[in-house]
């Protein structure tokens, strides 16, 4: 059972809107579980045939707290479906949603091939007034590309729209995220077509934008270029603290009282993973440069961002007078904790640098190290991180679960060969890790040492 939430129930207002979602990944999969929780009809569709009959089993692909109980709930009412068969999902919808992949092409340029793919087969099955919403992050001019596909492709005289409705809920809490959206951006050709996407999100009593379809387009893309670039602005600052002295969580703290710059997204670290920030400013950048536009700030965001996990390492690497033969341990896989999705996570970065410097890795997460498994095979994997940290002579933090905030020192100290703890997120107090008897070095803080390092423990190791 996943982590379960109870979500509000909403009061209905008895009409059922019917609705289609093409992909049922993370957002695919969310977008159809919250739209048959708000009283549709909704048909989750997928090429992928395992995954629609994992569903249909009444099992779920993915991690995501409170998704398991709402799909399993409406699923049972009726309301929620899973089928490969996209004629009869088109068919039977007024509204349809595609919500596919759109993974970064080589020079950033998004792979728009699912996307067009879907929209061939809308044209294919399309019969008669429909909506098509197009929730995938895409380029800006997609909108307009989908409407050419159906329309020049369309086997019959009907008539439709098409809406860009980006999606922003983030994995980890993307139940959450999706009930209580900060806002809701419909991207629309006219206000009528408008209105149809606004009926069907109005139970969620959150703020609305409508605007023209480039510009829904360009929010989307904007706002991830936004956050990501705070965090890799704060990351360099986080570099001039670790040189002059300072400390980059006061130094966070104190800009995020300014309400001009909030709080949010200051937390200096390993940077950011994950499917979504790299790929989205990257796709930026990409139509940006070909337009002309300055893209300076934007690849710096990047080039920071790539830049964290190496300095870590070296970090690592300085304090341990080398990597070879050393034994480590990772706490923490996925790209960012409540997930198990693994793209574009920091640690892929970190352990490859680890294991290239002849570094033994153990490591451990409480529920991305199967999909890990696949990336990095010869790595050690442990049920707790307890045995991960076992014989070890660093202990690194890689993502923030929760449980990491918890250490049981006394039982690590009897554990490890050497007591040091590098805080990849910067999540542990330094004064307490070291009143524990542990070395600690986060992320543009002072490192806490203890004046003599405490003798080597494992027997092992000492030999
Ligand atoms: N994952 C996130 O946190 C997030 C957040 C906001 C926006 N987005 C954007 O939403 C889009 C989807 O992302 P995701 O993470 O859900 O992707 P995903 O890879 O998890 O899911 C995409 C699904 O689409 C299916 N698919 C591909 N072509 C198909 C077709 N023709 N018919 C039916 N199914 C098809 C795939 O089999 C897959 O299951 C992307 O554009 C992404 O950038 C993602």
């Amino acid at each position: 059972m996943q982590g379960s939430q109870p979500f509000k129930a909403f009061k209905r207002n008895g009409s059922q809107i019917r609705i289609s979602v093409i992909g049922t990944g993370y957002v695919g999969l969310v977008t159809g579980v919250v739209f048959a929780h708000l009283g549709n009809q909704v048909i989750c569709i997928d090429t992928n045939k395992e995954k629609i009959d994992m569903l249909r089993a009444g099992k779920i692909p993915i991690y995501e707290p409170g998704l398991e109980d709402l799909v399993l709930r409406n699923a049972e009412d009726g309301r929620l479906s899973f089928t490969t068969d996209l004629g009869r999902g088109i068919r039977e919808s007024e509204i349809i949603f595609i919500a596919v992949g759109t993974p970064p092409g080589d020079d950033g340029e998004p792979d728009l091939s699912q996307v067009t793919g879907a929209a061939h087969q809308i044209a294919q099955h399309i019969n008669g007034y429909k909506v098509v919403v197009n929730k995938s992050t895409v380029p800006i001019g997609t909108g307009n590309l989908v409407y050419q596909i159906i329309n020049k492709n369309k086997r019959q005289n009907v008539n439709f729209d098409v809406v860009s409705n980006p999606e922003f809920l983030r994995e980890g809490s993307a139940m959450h995220d999706t009930l209580y959206p900060d806002r809701i951006v419909i991207g629309a050709s006219s206000h009528k077509v408008a209105m149809r996407l606004l009926e069907l999100y109005a139970l969620l009593e959150r703020p609305m934008l409508i605007t023209d379809i480039t510009s829904a387009e360009i929010i989307k893309y904007a706002s991830n270029a936004f956050l990501a670039s705070k965090i890799s602005f704060i990351n360099s600052i986080a570099t001039l603290c670790e040189k002059v002295g300072g400390d980059i969580t006061q130094v966070a703290k104190g800009m995020g009282y300014d309400k001009r710059i909030g709080e949010q997204f200051l937390q200096a670290g390993l940077g950011f993973g994950g499917s979504c920030f790299g790929k989205d400013v990257k796709a930026l950048v990409h139509t940006m440069s070909k337009l002309g536009c300055n893209c300076n700030m934007l690849n710096s965001t990047l080039d920071i961002n790539q830049f964290q996990p190496n300095r870590f390492v070296d970090r690592v690497e300085d304090v341990l007078g080398g990597l070879d033969g050393c034994n480590i341990a990772v706490l923490g896989l996925a790209f960012k904790p409540n997930t198990d999705d693994m793209r574009d996570a920091k640690s892929i970065d970190v352990i490859g640098r680890l294991l290239s410097g002849g570094a033994n890795v153990s490591a451990y997460d409480p529920i991305a190290a199967e999909n890990c498994r696949s990336i990095y095979p010869q790595i050690t994997y442990c049920p707790d991180l307890y045995q991960a940290c076992k014989d070890t002579s660093a202990i690194l933090i890689v993502t923030e679960w929760d449980e990491f905030r918890h250490l049981d020192f006394e039982r690590l100290k009897a554990l490890v060969a050497r007591r040091i703890i590098f805080d990849g997120r910067n999540m542990l107090d330094a004064g307490r890790v070291s009143c524990m008897g542990f070395d600690y070095y986060g992320i543009g803080r002072n490192p806490v040492i203890l004046e003599e390092e405490a003798p080597l423990l494992h027997a092992a190791e000492a030999a």
